[in-house]
């Protein structure tokens, strides 16, 4: 009886083996044929990966990018309000260029073009700020504090106009860039008006105009 057992047990994991055997030597000679060295699991060699020579079809390559990406490098380092405030104190020049010291010492000179996007571009300032634009659109009926920033003629027309022909307020001081509405509204007591907060920061870093040639010393 005992041995009855114990020879169905043996019989079962014997069995069980050869089922293990016999099925893993199917799935091996299915994949592998009857080799040992299963050179069929080998990928076939087509062609190299790499293409050891670059078809002379293609464009020529565009540096134009990389050549951009110098010229930002050669740009003037500036805080955001100084460059403003720089452009204003010049009495706020259009086509002009005007001169300001930036970040790292070095006498740079820009145009209304280095400034123009602080006021028409998002996430200059700081990251996710919101363009001026946004709010101080062209139409002065619908923009707050009748301002419209989206062009030159509407950052000179100033604030609190009656329509699109008329002049506002001037935004600018005059020239006098630490009496002006602007520096008051981007960097002192008035910076925390609903939208501003969030459309500035105050210490962020713009590439703007380019350094001035230094002057040689004369002997
Ligand atoms: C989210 C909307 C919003 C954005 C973005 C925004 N502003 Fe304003 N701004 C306002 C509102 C609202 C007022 C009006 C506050 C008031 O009536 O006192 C205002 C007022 C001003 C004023 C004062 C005008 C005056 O006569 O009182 C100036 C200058 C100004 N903004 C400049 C800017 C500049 C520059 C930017 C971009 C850096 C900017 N604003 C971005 C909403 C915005």
């Amino acid at each position: 009886m005992k041995d009855d057992v114990r020879k169905y047990i043996y019989g079962t994991i014997v069995v069980f083996l050869v089922g293990v055997f016999i099925w893993l030597s199917i799935v091996y000679v299915s994949a592998c044929g009857v080799t040992l060295s299963c050179n069929q699991a080998a990928q076939p060699v087509d062609r190299t990966p790499i293409p050891t020579l670059i078809p002379a079809t293609l464009p020529a390559m565009d540096m134009s990018n990389g050549q951009q990406a110098a010229s930002d490098r050669d740009a003037c380092r500036v805080v955001a309000t100084d460059l403003v405030g720089a452009w204003v104190s010049a009495n706020s020049p259009e086509t002009d260029s005007f001169q300001f010291v930036d970040a790292n010492g070095n006498n740079c000179e820009a145009t209304f073009a280095d400034v123009e996007p602080l006021f028409n571009e998002p996430n200059l300032w700081n990251p996710g700020s919101l363009a001026c634009v946004s709010c101080h659109s062209v139409d002065v009926a619908i923009s707050p504090a009748q301002l419209d920033l989206s062009s030159y003629a509407g950052i000179i027309a100033g604030s609190r106009r009656a329509d699109a022909e008329s002049k506002g307020t001037d935004i600018l001081g005059a020239g006098n860039w630490e009496k002006s509405l602007l520096y008051d509204f981007l960097v002192t007591s008035k910076a925390d008006v609903p939208g501003h907060t969030e459309a500035v920061s105050f210490a962020s870093f713009v590439f703007a105009g380019k350094p001035l040639p230094v002057p040689t010393p004369t002997p």
